[in-house]
């Protein structure tokens, strides 16, 4: 099971363009695809966005540590997107909040999607020249990315994510 993952995680990474971000399904049932994501999507803020917003405040000043954050953060989405493969929506699995958008209006779930790793890597390249405003200006467009699907609180909806009840 984790090798097929991967191995299809490798081969997004070869195809890599927007059109194709999500095309390599991974090989997973719908019930285990949905946890996988939401744990990717739970992890962003915690695990790489936090670092990011603070070296825009300039309290964070390992910039290199930035940038591999930032690396780890566009890796971390490209498996996400991965797993939402046809048939893992609301209807499918209840606790999902998927919408079907993401079928119906695949090519703009996947340009939403290529967005934030797009503003992402640019985030990775801001951080290294260490210039604080281009890291503030970066990370505002990285959370107009993400609003591109959902809105900031937990709960809220979105484009291609539901409100939680
Ligand atoms: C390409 C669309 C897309 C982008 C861009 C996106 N998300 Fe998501 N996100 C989703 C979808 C769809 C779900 C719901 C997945 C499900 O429940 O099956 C989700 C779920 C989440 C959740 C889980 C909430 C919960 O408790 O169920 C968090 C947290 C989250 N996203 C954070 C982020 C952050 C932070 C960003 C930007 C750095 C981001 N997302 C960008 C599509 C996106």
């Amino acid at each position: 099971m984790i090798f097929r993952f991967i191995s299809a995680v490798a081969l997004a990474a070869l195809l890599g363009t927007s059109e194709n971000i999500t095309s390599s399904w991974a090989q997973t049932g719908p019930a285990q695809a949905v946890k996988e994501r939401v744990q990717i999507m739970k992890s962003l803020w915690p695990e790489y966005y936090l670092d990011m917003s603070r070296a825009a405040r300039g309290e964070n000043t390992d910039f290199a540590a930035v940038s591999a954050k930032a690396a780890g953060a566009s890796e971390a989405l490209k498996k996400a997107g991965l797993l939402f493969t046809p048939g893992s929506g609301h209807d499918a699995v209840p606790e999902s909040r998927a919408k079907p958008e993401i079928w119906s209006q695949k090519a703009e779930f996947d340009a939403a999607l290529s967005a934030l790793i797009t503003e992402t890597n640019a985030m990775g390249e801001a951080a290294k020249s260490g210039n604080v405003e281009a890291i503030k200006a970066q990370y505002a467009k990285i959370g107009k990315a993400c609003a591109g699907c959902h809105g900031g609180p937990t709960k809220s909806g979105g484009k291609f994510r539901l409100e939680e009840l």
